[in-house]
């Protein structure tokens, strides 16, 4: 799995980092609110995992799924959801946990769907921002890196379903996706 790594990006010590951080930021600006933090499967279920242990308020969790890339490593733009959230978000603050911010089809959907359920409000938080890549108008409240215009695995984020387990955020060789 290693072998198909060409650099680390952001080691396992940087993203405890920005993590704790990020959920220290939370913590205290939904001091008080009823907060749900809302997963978006699969990739972020490992950013998912580790927000949720640093935030340091009562909060709910759900998980959401939609598939927008198949199995290919560019975005089709096509966005399904396979599972949906529970209805009743009245009196809630939601906030979307994403493993990443690329074109922002995904979360400019997902965030429509949303709206329609009665929360209070709806933010992002996301783990790695792409804004080179960016197509729809979406941006994030809270997000941990920025990063270049390449295909990046590890921390929940796959290459074909490969590479979720990494502990850290690596780029993919291009060869392995015959680039
Ligand atoms: P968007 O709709 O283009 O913003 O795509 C968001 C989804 O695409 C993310 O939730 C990821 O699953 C996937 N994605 C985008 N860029 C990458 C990447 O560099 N590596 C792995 N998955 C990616
Ligand atoms: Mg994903």
């Amino acid at each position: 799995m290693k072998d198909d790594i060409q650099n680390i990006l952001i080691s396992e010590q940087e993203i405890r980092e920005k993590v704790t951080e990020l959920g220290r930021q939370i913590s205290e600006d939904y001091k008080g609110k009823n907060l749900m933090l809302v997963s978006v499967l699969k990739g972020s279920v490992v950013f998912m995992a580790d927000l949720m242990r640093a935030i340091t308020i009562p909060c709910q969790i759900d998980f959401m799924c939609v598939s927008s890339y198949g199995s290919s490593s560019k975005s089709s733009g096509v966005v399904k959801i396979v599972k949906d959230i529970d209805d009743h978000l009245g009196g809630k603050e939601l906030l979307i946990v994403e493993d990443i911010l690329d074109s922002g089809v995904t979360l400019e959907y997902i965030s429509g769907v949303l709206r329609g359920k009665g929360a209070n409000s709806i933010r992002i938080a996301t783990l790695l921002d792409k804004p080179e890549r960016r197509k729809a108008n979406v941006t994030a409240s809270y997000r941990g890196f920025i990063v270049p215009n390449e295909f990046v695995v590890g921390y929940g984020l796959d290459y074909n379903e490969q590479y979720r387990n990494l502990p850290y955020i690596g780029v993919l060789k291009p060869e392995v996706y015959g680039g």
